[in-house]
């Protein structure tokens, strides 16, 4: 087959060259110069031709209110928790973009997936361009799928993966991963920006003519985000992001767009010798287990999705040097130093010679600023040296003039905290159930708080 030729196109101006420059020749920019193919010149030529006004003819255009709005056929993967981060299933035609870091267990979860789709009676196959046929099954093995009828391809050609699929129609495929795949049209290596676009872009294609399930195993760079062009996010339909760390042993699937359902659902897991195994009933799992309440830790309910999570926050306070550290593991740093500052203003409580070091228990990522107020008491905890009392949690957000915000579905965060025994609760003021001596809150005593001062005050009297 003949070479097509291939340009050189400006992410900033889209200038193109024919070969690859250092400096865009059209807007002087650096470094922007992207390999891709050149499109037949055929295609340029004579836009507004005959030929184009009857293609606009036999286009259909309809009424949005005449479009039948059917809804997406899902089809669970039998991984209850992966379902959840999909909206309830993988739906026909879509394409998943799948994130992590390395050994996070993409490969071991997807296989898994795979192998109850295909005992459900779905048609499916696995693309691997990382490991050998043989590597997949011993670990299929190792998962104890026996007997797997679940279709392997060790393939890294574009061009072979996408015939493979053609022949097959496969319902569901993995292609594990997109940095490995390379179409032989461009001259880029694999995992190059222009590889993984042109690749991610045959195979988004290819999903939606031929109605196959894609799913793209992405890496992801040191930073933590998905290495490739940020336009391999849009193209997708659905993106999801493998998280946790990799000494503990739960795992988190998060949802960060999702065009057939709900985002920032999580999926949590743990990882067995047995593989992956879904925590249904995840709420405990990010909770230390102390035999007695320790200073400088404050339990705090965190909605993500749909269902409320006990998340432990642990501060640290320490003399520190000239210049004191505010570290933050799972929440945000510069939320940290705001609310030290409003700690100081607000409630008096100074903390500018010392040393901060707050956590978030089990590796898990808080980004709600319900998270605030258990911050602030685990941190005035820690510098007071007093524990708060056995079976106490906080959440709310803190805004800059010291004001104590309410945070979205305060009732459910309640219910779940008393369904698991805790006992003592300081929330906003508007999150205090009008309800609150109904059977679902027993034995729980609220603390409605407006302001940073009164959440101070409260904790003092403990
Ligand atoms: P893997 O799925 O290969 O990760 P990724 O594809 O994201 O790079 O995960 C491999 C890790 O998971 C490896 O460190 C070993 C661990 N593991 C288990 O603990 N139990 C198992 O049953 C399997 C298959 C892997
Ligand atoms: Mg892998």
């Amino acid at each position: 087959m003949a070479k097509e030729k291939t340009i050189y196109t400006c992410t900033e101006c889209g200038g193109i060259s024919p070969k690859w420059l250092g400096k865009c020749p059209s807007c002087s920019a650096w470094n922007t110069l992207i390999e891709s193919v050149a499109e037949s010149a055929a295609l340029g030529k004579n836009r507004y031709t005959s030929q184009f006004q009857s293609l606009a003819k036999t286009a259909e255009v309809a009424v949005l209110a005449d479009i039948d709005a059917t809804d997406v056929q899902r089809t669970p993967t039998g991984q209850e928790e992966l379902d959840r981060v999909l909206g309830g299933g993988i739906v026909e035609g879509a394409v998943v973009l799948i994130g992590g870091d390395p050994g996070i267990g993409k490969s071991t979860l997807l296989l898994q997936a795979l192998d109850s789709l295909q005992r459900s009676g779905q048609s499916t196959l696995y693309v691997t361009g990382e490991e050998s046929g043989a590597q997949v099954a011993l670990r299929s093995r190792r998962l104890g799928l026996v007997a797997s009828q679940v279709r392997v391809l060790a393939e890294i050609q574009l061009d072979k993966i996408l015939a493979t699929i053609a022949a097959l129609q496969p319902d569901v495929a993995v292609i594990d991963s997109i940095q490995t795949v390379y179409s032989d049209q461009l001259t880029s290596a694999p995992g190059s920006v222009a590889q993984v676009r042109e690749c991610a872009a045959h195979l988004t294609r290819c999903a939606k003519s031929s109605g196959t399930a894609i799913v793209l195993v992405g890496h992801v760079t040191k930073e933590g985000a998905l290495a490739g062009p940020r336009v391999l996010e849009h193209m997708v339909d659905t993106v999801l992001y493998f998280e946790g760390e990799t000494h503990s042993s739960f795992r988190l699937v998060r949802a960060i767009k999702n065009r057939f359902g709900a985002v920032n659902e999580i999926g949590v897991f743990a990882m067995t010798e047995k593989g992956l195994k879904g925590v249904s009933n995840p709420s405990a799992i990010f909770l230390s287990q102390h035999a007695e309440p320790v200073p400088g830790s404050c339990v705090m309910v965190t909605l993500e999705g749909t269902r409320p999570l006990l998340v432990e926050i642990q501060a640290l306070v320490d003399s520190g040097g000239p210049s004191p550290r505010r570290l933050s593991v799972g929440l945000d740093r510069d939320r940290l130093a705001m609310l030290l500052a409003v700690l100081h203003r607000h409630a008096g409580v100074a903390c500018m010679d010392q040393d901060v070091f707050v956590n978030a228990v089990g590796g898990v990522r808080i980004s709600e600023p319900a998270a605030d107020l258990a911050v602030l008491l685990a941190i005035t905890s820690s510098l007071r040296g007093k524990p708060l009392p056995k079976g106490f949690f906080a959440f709310g957000e803190v805004g800059l003039a010291g004001e104590v915000r309410p945070a979205p579905r305060g009732q459910e965060r309640l219910k779940e905290a008393a369904k698991l025994g805790f006992t003592v609760a300081v929330v906003p003021k508007s999150n205090v159930p009008k309800k609150s001596h109904s059977k679902e809150f027993e034995g729980l005593t609220i603390h409605a708080v407006e302001r940073v001062e009164d959440a101070m005050q409260i904790v003092r009297t403990f």
